[in-house]
């Protein structure tokens, strides 16, 4: 189970006018539990990459505790939370000149992978084991075809907590239906493991249990999907469900109130 408690996180913007600390991330309390399909999603710039790097360890938070399984890892450096079982599949994947798609995937399992396991990785992100295997993860890659390689690495790694950052940007049609399916059967497998999707795709987001809202770095509503669409300025503005949770922003109301 992982817990955010009060995690606030700043950092030095540059502006024209000169640098100035600015909070990203604010006061954000969150708890997400074993088995659970969690999506977060929001308005460009409002903090989920930041929230995804600062649960990995990417970023450190100015103030506030993560504990994952009750073991505080606020401080606790990225290859030790990989160890406990966390990891993040990046919103911009990184390239890697010289090393091969089956080296890769050996990484993130920690072992060396037999070619029929690779192959089950690249095949629930659509990708053909036979062409892909032996080439290198560097730009001769095209977009797609990298998000969907660092999607398998995440598969590989078979993490208690799996975080996919925009695992849908760049990715055709065909292979994105590959890649919900993929994401449907591991939730419903019900190991312990969870998934954490940012996303802003209505088809991820349908999958999910619960749907947090992060809007300017504060997390602005959180429960089902109906409910969350609802709260979210989309639609109408009222919720008679106890299970979601409406946080007023201090500059406006959300939903329109
Ligand atoms: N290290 C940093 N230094 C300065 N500003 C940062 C830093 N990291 C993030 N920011 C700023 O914090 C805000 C939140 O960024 P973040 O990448 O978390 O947003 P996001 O919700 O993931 O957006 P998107 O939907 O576009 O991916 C942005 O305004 C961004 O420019
Ligand atoms: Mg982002």
């Amino acid at each position: 189970m992982l817990e955010l408690q009060h995690v606030s996180f700043e950092a030095e913007v540059k502006r024209a006018s000169g640098s100035k600390r600015q909070e990203i991330i604010k006061d954000v309390s969150l708890t997400i539990g074993d088995d659970r399909f969690t999506i977060i999603t929001g308005p460009n710039g409002g903090g989920k990459t930041t929230l995804a790097k600062l649960i990995m360890g990417i970023e450190i938070p100015t103030s506030g505790r993560i504990l994952f399984d009750g073991v505080d890892i606020t401080t606790m450096p990225i290859y030790e939370r990989a160890r406990l079982g966390i990891c993040y599949g990046f919103q911009n994947p990184a390239r890697f000149k010289g090393m091969t798609v089956r080296k890769i995937i050996a990484l993130a399992a920690g072992e060396e992978v037999a070619s029929c396991k690779c192959n089950d990785f690249l095949t629930k992100v659509g990708l053909c084991s036979n062409e892909y295997l032996n080439r290198e993860v560097d730009k001769s890659l095209s977009g797609g075809e990298l998000k969907r390689i660092e999607i398998a690495t995440v598969l590989a790694a078979n993490p208690k907590l799996a975080i996919y950052d925009e695992p849908e940007a760049g990715i055709d049609l065909w292979s994105f239906d590959r890649l919900t399916t993929t994401f449907k059967q591991i939730h419903e497998a019900k190991n312990g493991h969870s998934i954490v999707i940012i996303s802003h795709q209505e088809r991820i987001i349908d999958l999910a249990d619960e749907i947090i809202l992060l809007k300017d770095g504060q997390i602005a509503a959180q429960g089902p999907k109906e409910e969350v669409m609802l709260l979210s300025g989309f639609s109408a503005s009222t919720t008679t469900n106890p299970e979601c949770v409406l946080i007023p922003q201090p500059s406006e109301q959300l939903g329109g109130r």
